[in-house]
């Protein structure tokens, strides 16, 4: 049978209509939209789509949704500008474009058989989600499996009730810190690299897997380092401005990269020098 996705190869820049099922709101700029794909589809952790509110614009978001679940399309978004806006008016039954999955996922295959750190920064949690869903699903191909998790503030923090469902759970260590606490947060405050120190895992037998703003992902990396990681055992999933979504534009160019075609995610030693640069 032809999929949504089996479609979308056929011809990459052909938007196909999703329903919206639900819209949830996850924090004051950030909200959930779960989609009815016409056909089951597929994706690997880590992938995003191009979402197209018709009549606006496009714009790239990762898809945060569990990989088990291919007749549910979740993407988690924050209001930034025009596109994002449009998204967020999208109410059940609103129809929108979809184009994808596109780039390339996390490691997970790879990562099989040692120990996995999740590191994320705020909204950067949506892209590491699906992946942290797949390890619980397949936990014995790992050994530990520690999330970390950093927001500026307890309001800040997106899907709370999934975080407190993976701190219930005995096989997963979870962490997590604020910036800044209000009066009803009894747990950690500091930035999420604090917590690296404490974590339990075996650095040379371990794959991370880091998402958040480009400076949390730069201090992350060298915490982990400081305990002995490698950086080839590092990934990271940078974000770029894109048009095309499929290697075509060169929007995205990210030094010798484009990030949809070669990324997002990628091997923290191939991206280091350039997570220096703001914006090329
Ligand atoms: C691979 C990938 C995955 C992404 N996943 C998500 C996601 O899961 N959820 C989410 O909310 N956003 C995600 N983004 C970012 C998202 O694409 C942009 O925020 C969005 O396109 C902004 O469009 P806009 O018209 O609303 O705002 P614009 O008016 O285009 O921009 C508003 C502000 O956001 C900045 N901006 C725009 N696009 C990007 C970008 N791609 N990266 C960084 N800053 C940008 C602009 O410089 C400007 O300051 C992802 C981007 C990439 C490349
Ligand atoms: S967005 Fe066109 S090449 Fe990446």
């Amino acid at each position: 049978m032809e999929t949504a996705a089996d479609l979308s190869l056929i011809d990459p820049m052909a938007p196909v209509p999703f329903m919206v099922l639900q819209r949830r709101e996850e924090t004051h700029d950030t909200f959930t939209l779960s989609l009815e794909p016409p056909e089951p589809f597929h994706f690997r952790p880590g992938q995003f789509n191009m979402l197209y509110p018709f009549g606006i614009g496009e714009s790239a978001i990762s898809i945060s949704g569990d990989p088990a679940a291919p007749r549910r399309l979740v993407h988690t978004i924050r209001r930034v500008g025009n596109v994002t806006a449009a998204l967020d008016r999208l109410r059940p039954g609103d129809v929108v474009g979809v184009r994808g999955p596109f780039g390339n996922p996390w490691p997970l295959d790879e990562a099989r058989g040692g120990d996995l750190v999740f590191v994320a920064g705020g909204i950067g949690l949506a892209p590491l989600r699906p992946a942290i869903a797949w390890a619980v699903a397949h936990r014995d191909d790992y050994r530990r499996v520690v999330v970390l998790i950093g927001a500026r503030t307890p309001a800040d923090i997106v899907f709370v009730e999934q975080v407190q469902e993976w701190r219930g759970q005995f096989d997963l260590e979870v962490g997590v810190t604020v910036d800044a606490a209000d009066q009803a947060w009894r747990g950690s405050v500091g930035v999420v690299t604090m917590l690296i120190s404490g974590a339990d895992f075996e650095p040379s037998e371990t794959l991370a897997m880091v998402c958040g703003p480009e400076i949390m992902m730069r201090f992350t990396a060298g915490e982990l380092v400081k305990r002995g990681m490698t950086t080839d055992r590092i990934h990271v999933s940078v974000e770029r401005n894109m048009k095309c979504g499929i290697g075509f534009c060169g929007h995205c160019q990210f030094g010798p990269y484009f990030v949809c075609r070669d990324g997002p995610v990628f091997r923290y030693d191939q991206v280091e020098h350039l997570l220096t640069v703001k914006e090329m």
